[in-house]
């Protein structure tokens, strides 16, 4: 029997509870979320020609050249020349990120750079073309002059198809010279031109997540100081962007992507954009002057560090700051005079160690000197359980930090065994953000890892200890969160997609069902007198939404077997509620492409006598009853 005590608040729940961690790692941005379908649009790639090939239709002579402009404080140097020397046919095709994903009756927006020498009277025909070879959408762009010129065609395709590429051919003879040729779908994310997947954002929306944290993960650190992210070589005009070789662009567990760059196209702005329209919180983690420990773990010294704290005090400016800023200026240039009310900056990823420590200090000082109000994500490495947390926790405490950022990539029985981690957490000082964490089937990171029910069961039995101490964790969220199927580094993953589709995963489900149920305080769930934590494998939390005036109940069946949950909930007298089941008999039950619902909320009604309400719970299962209370 479980004894609810709906008088009892013990805690807030913060609005940031549940929210969404993302990284472009496992082609997330490009190739994933940002629609680009052309790959290595400008050249840019260490491979000027990665993506492309030569195209020649027969007896067709012509020629190609990649130029490169040498000016090295200029983003987008290259540019590919081409000549045709026959009528025949000559010029390009782009593979997209493994393949290009087109829809029958979706419209196209093509568009290019170009510029036509002297003389030169070639046009450009531009055909989409499917996987069995046929033209399934065309266009024509006609370049009119000597200087560089953004040209753009729409146009739509007749059949849908998941692997299909792109040609440019030369019509008649002559030169041109073309740079960021780009093919976008018009169904994006709010139809925005250059947008986002909508179906990959859709799920994201749909958790109602409390924050997003972007860009990462280890991609902020960068293999080396040269290659960190820097966010601001991410905004203005996508053609001005600096691209960058991504991070997980390195053989890691035995697999290697050899074609993973950053273009930008979501660039910081397109984050804050995204943040607004999903109703979530931005927490944007900067690099703190240190590489990423797990590759050349480079730092910068500690008397060079002005420029990184200065691109910590302009983000804020950024996303805060009044257009007549300097930087405020640029977000309203962009498209967004309003600030975006970024309240939290994180300062490092998993950096740990003295050396983190003491550059971190300087970033503080300056944050806090100048921005008082924003609050802090401060690394704690990666090891939840290891020396070097407890070196960081103890600095971080001393420092009263604000929010803790701690990850775990463990087995499904660690987050079983740590439902009670912060059941005796030290209340004063920092505030946890669990900002990373998944349970690894088989091993962290493992390729042969699943998303498996036994994982997200037991994330689940976790996550109720992370509800129940709500005073003291502010923010979670699963990680990572996308992956193309064809192109991933790092498994599990919340959501998996290809070129056309998408579904959540089992622990998608699980991070969404805690989402869009999240209460606004805590209240004791006891069995005995004790926290509903594994007593006959059950685990549980309970919270009242103040907005609907309901009593949520969390409870999570991690045995095989059904079990009866009789509650005695202190108050209530008598109503209707509901039940919302995820449920599976095997623990290795996915969900997949072919049944992305293998795994999905099933709801029914629930009736309190009195103050009384038995129910039955399924195997395995995970359950959220909601019930009016006065
Ligand atoms: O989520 C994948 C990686 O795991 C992140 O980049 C890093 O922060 C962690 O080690």
């Amino acid at each position: 029997v479980f004894t609810v005590r709906t008088n009892e608040v013990k805690a807030t729940i913060q609005p940031t509870m549940w929210g969404i961690f993302f990284e472009d790692i496992n082609l997330g941005a490009d190739g994933g979320l940002y629609a680009e379908l052309v790959k290595n649009r400008s050249f840019e790639f260490d491979n000027a020609l990665m993506g492309w090939k030569e195209q020649k239709k027969e007896g067709a002579v012509g020629s190609l050249v990649v130029n490169n402009l040498a000016v090295f404080d200029k983003a987008n140097r290259r540019y590919i020349h081409l000549e045709s020397k026959t009528e025949a046919g000559y010029g390009l095709s782009n593979e997209g990120f493994r393949g290009m994903g087109i829809k029958k009756d979706n419209g196209y927006d093509f568009s290019v750079w170009a510029r036509r020498p002297a003389g030169s009277k070639v046009t450009l025909k531009v055909e989409l073309v499917g996987s069995q070879g046929a033209v399934i959408g065309e266009a024509t762009v006609v370049p009119e002059g000597h200087d560089w010129k953004k040209y753009a065609v729409s146009f739509k395709a007749s059949v849908t198809d998941p692997k299909a590429h792109l040609n440019v051919w030369l019509n008649g003879m002559g030169a041109v010279d073309l740079d960021m040729i780009s093919l976008f779908p018009q169904d994006t994310w709010k139809q925005r031109p250059g947008g986002l997947r909508a179906d990959m954002v859709q799920l994201l929306a749909d958790m109602k997540p409390g924050f997003l944290r972007f860009p990462g993960g280890c991609i902020v650190e960068g293999r080396n100081i040269d290659e960190r992210f820097q966010w601001k070589k991410t905004i203005g005009k996508v053609e001005d962007r600096d691209l960058l070789i991504n991070r997980w662009n390195v053989e890691f567990k035995h697999r290697l992507t050899p074609d993973y760059y950053q273009s930008f196209g979501l660039g910081f702005f397109e984050y804050f954009q995204l943040c607004e329209d999903i109703g979530a919180a931005p927490l944007p983690i900067l690099n703190c002057g240190m590489a990423c420990q797990f590759n050349t773990g480079e730092v910068v010294p500690l008397d060079q560090l002005d420029p990184f704290v200065d691109d910590a005090l302009d983000l804020i400016e950024f996303a805060n700051g009044p257009v007549n800023s300097e930087w405020g200026k640029k977000r309203a240039e962009m498209g967004h005079p309003a600030p975006f009310n970024m309240k939290m900056l994180g300062v490092g990823n998993e950096n740990w160690g003295p050396l983190y420590i003491e550059r971190l200090k300087v970033f503080t000082k300056a944050i806090k000197a100048k921005y008082p109000e924003i609050e802090i994500v401060n690394s704690s490495g990666t090891d939840p359980n290891g020396d070097r947390f407890d070196y960081l926790n103890r600095e971080l405490r001393a420092m009263n930090a604000d929010i803790i950022d701690e990850h775990y990539y463990r087995a499904p029985k660690w987050f079983l065994d740590n439902a009670k981690r912060y059941d005796s957490y030290n209340r004063k000082g920092p505030k946890i953000f669990a900002g990373e964490y998944a349970a690894q089937s088989v091993n962290i990171a493992s390729p042969d890892n699943k998303n498996n029910w036994q994982c997200a069961l037991a994330e689940a039995a976790f996550m109720t200890g992370l509800e129940r101490n709500a005073d003291v964790v502010v923010m979670a969220s699963y990680a990572p969160l996308f992956a193309h199927a064809e192109g991933w580094q790092w498994t599990p993953d919340l959501i998996w997609v290809d070129n056309l589709r998408s579904y959540g995963t089992a622990n998608y489900q699980v991070q969404k069902l805690f989402s869009v149920n999240k209460g606004s305080v805590v209240v004791p769930m006891l069995f005995g007198n004790e926290a509903a934590a594994g007593q006959k494998g059950l685990y549980g939390s309970a919270s009242l939404d103040k907005r609907t005036n309901e009593l949520i109940l969390k409870v999570v069946n991690t045995l095989g077997k059904a079990q009866d949950a009789d509650f005695i909930i202190e108050g209530a007298k008598g109503s209707r509620g509901t039940l919302t089941e995820l449920s599976s008999n095997k623990l290795d039950q996915v969900n997949s492409f072919e049944e992305p619902l293998a795994i999905a909320p099933e709801q029914k009604a629930v009736q309190v006598k009195g103050n009384k309400l038995d129910i039955s719970l399924k195997p395995y299962s995970v359950n959220v009853i909601r019930i009016k209370v006065s």
